[in-house]
């Protein structure tokens, strides 16, 4: 086993996940020029490529798709089987830019479950992670990807929650889980859009440690405004701050 970095962001939805995801893996980027680095979109309800200023042409649900109708017996074999013939389509649909790659799980157009495609998903993050160094996911919102061992692989795990009583009991509620089906080595929560930064004091996130208090940023909400991309966030935005200290406290940039 290689000694990559899979760092994942989860919580409920709204919280600033893809924000968050998107300024690490721009951290990442800068902090490490010399290391390969990829940023996932496990969020079918996709959001980080538009944070990363990225147009998408061909998603993991993609490849899904094209390996099953072409394998004769795309139906029976398992996941890792179809992926395994069609490896070199994976790296095909990475998309290179300027400090760091980038993929899509895709939105898959029948209703309901993500199941078969988060199943695919995990694979693609077993395949990948060993051609990378650093590895970020944006996962999507809730605790059905940590449930389905999607996340199984991941290292860090930061659990993003706002000042909400749901949001605290959603990343407890993951930390629950996480605990049995993620092998990770450390876990923390960022807690964002707050109020006032005094507030954190006041967050019950059980026994999960509080990385980083993060306000609401106006330079985040002006440039969502705009349609910008946090890329160009400047240094001294909060949710940078933020996002730094987080990565720090969980040894990941020093
Ligand atoms: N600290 C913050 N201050 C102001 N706005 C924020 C902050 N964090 C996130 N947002 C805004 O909240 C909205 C949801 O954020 P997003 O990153 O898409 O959350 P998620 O991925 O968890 O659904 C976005 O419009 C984002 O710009
Ligand atoms: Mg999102």
């Amino acid at each position: 086993m290689s000694d990559v970095k899979v760092i994942a962001v989860a919580g409920k939805g709204g919280v600033g996940k893809t924000s968050l995801a998107a300024v690490m893996v721009k951290l990442l980027a800068e902090n490490f020029p010399d290391k390969k680095i990829l940023a996932i979109d496990a969020d079918p309800a996709v959001g980080l490529s538009t944070a990363l200023g990225i147009e998408v042409q061909t998603t993991i649900d993609d490849i899904r798709k094209e390996v099953v109708s072409t394998a004769e017996d795309g139906d029976t074999k398992s996941a890792l089987e179809l992926l395994g013939e069609a490896r070199y389509r994976i790296f095909d649909a990475l998309v290179e830019q300027d400090g760091f790659s980038f993929i899509a799980v895709g939105r898959p157009e029948a209703a309901g479950c993500y199941c078969k495609i988060n199943t695919y998903l995990k694979e693609v993050i077993g395949i990948l992670s060993n051609n990378f160094d650093y590895v970020v996911i944006d996962g999507e919102a809730g605790i059905e990807q940590i449930n389905r061992r999607v996340m199984e692989k991941v290292t860090h795990l930061l659990l993003v929650t706002d000042s909400s009583k749901k949001g605290t009991q959603v990343i407890q509620t993951i930390n629950q889980v996480a605990k049995e089906l993620v092998m990770y080595e450390k876990v923390g929560a960022i807690a964002n859009r707050l109020p006032s930064k005094e507030i954190v004091e006041l967050l019950d996130t059980g026994d999960i440690p509080i990385l980083t208090g993060i306000p609401s940023d106006g330079a985040l909400a002006e440039f969502d405004l705009k349609g910008e991309n946090v890329f160009y966030l400047p240094d001294d935005a909060p949710i940078v701050l933020g996002a730094k200290e987080a990565l720090k406290k969980i040894g990941i940039l020093s």
